[in-house]
């Protein structure tokens, strides 16, 4: 590129700096991994292990959160964990950053060291489209938590879980450009889904395919099934709370606050967590 072409917003982003703003809720997570381990076992919860970890986000939250905390951060991806330690372990100081261990390897393969609670974020462990490999990560997981150790995991679905669509909306903090989550394909035999992450810029220029995600979508009845098989003893579902919008009387609008639930009704889209007790 001459020197004089004018660079555009895309090729100067960050698509870490991207994804943890549009994506990513580290302190909701915290908060709601400590208060669901409370309420469970009646102590506070010390050592994380944050499973698929990527940049180690919810890591430093975590021990940012208390000077007791620990957390172990796994993930393959040797360049995503050193832009975590110096985007988010190293700023936030020495003494959260030596209690921060990263390790570079597959989920299937760590069980040390052991930890209070294990979380698996942002419906990585989709990446497993089996039911043995599903059961095999999460009899590892279940291998890595101590004996009243909590496993914590995310979920997507809903009645548009399934559809091709696109949906486009912006990103807190961020006022030029916006995200996408593209739900490129889905193949109800397997239930394959393949998925990707965009971003558009407000001078026209974009980032098609920040992230690729080729995934299988289990269902919640599928995912609690295979945890119990995997020896996890008890597993709930927390449902996100929804109120009436206050732009729209007939929508629905997430609270971010989570109940135990056995029995909801459906909706297009929901989040949802999962806890498995050892
Ligand atoms: C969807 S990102 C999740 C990032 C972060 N945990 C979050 O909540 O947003 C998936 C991450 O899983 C990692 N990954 C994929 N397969 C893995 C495996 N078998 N073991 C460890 N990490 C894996 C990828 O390198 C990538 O960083």
């Amino acid at each position: 590129m001459s020197s004089k072409a004018k660079k555009t917003m895309a090729s100067q982003a960050d698509i870490h700096v991207l994804y943890e703003k549009a994506v990513q809720e580290p302190e909701s997570d915290v908060e709601f991994y400590n208060d669901t381990y409370q309420k469970i076992r009646g102590r506070k919860p010390l050592v994380l292990r944050e499973d698929f970890c990527g940049t180690a986000l919810i890591s430093t939250e975590w021990c940012k959160s208390d000077p007791a905390r620990k957390a172990i951060g796994v993930d393959l991806d040797g360049p995503t964990l050193d832009w975590g330690k110096q985007h988010n372990l190293q700023p936030a100081g020495e003494d959260i950053a030596s209690r921060i261990e990263l390790i570079q390897a597959n989920v299937l393969e760590v069980t040390e060291p052991r930890a209070d609670i294990t979380c698996a974020m942002n419906f990585s462990y989709n990446i497993f489209k089996t039911r043995e490999t599903l059961r095999e990560y999460f009899v590892a997981a279940r291998k890595g938590l101590k004996e009243d150790g909590i496993f914590i995991l995310d979920m997507f679905g809903g009645t548009e879980a399934m559809d091709e669509m696109e949906e486009e909306r912006e990103i807190d903090e961020l006022d030029d450009v916006d995200y996408v989550w593209d739900q490129d394909s889905f193949n109800p035999i397997t239930n394959d889904i393949v998925c990707y992450i965009h971003f558009n810029f407000s001078d026209g220029s974009e980032i098609q395919r920040a992230f690729t995600y080729h995934w299988r979508l289990w269902s919640i009845p599928e995912v609690r099934e295979l945890m119990l098989e995997a020896g996890f003893s008890n597993v709930r579902v927390y449902w996100e709370k929804f109120v009436d919008s206050d732009d729209d009387d007939d929508e629905l609008e997430g609270t971010g606050e989570y109940y135990e639930a056995m029995e909801v009704e459906n909706q297009e889209s929901w989040i949802i967590y999962i806890a498995a007790e050892v």
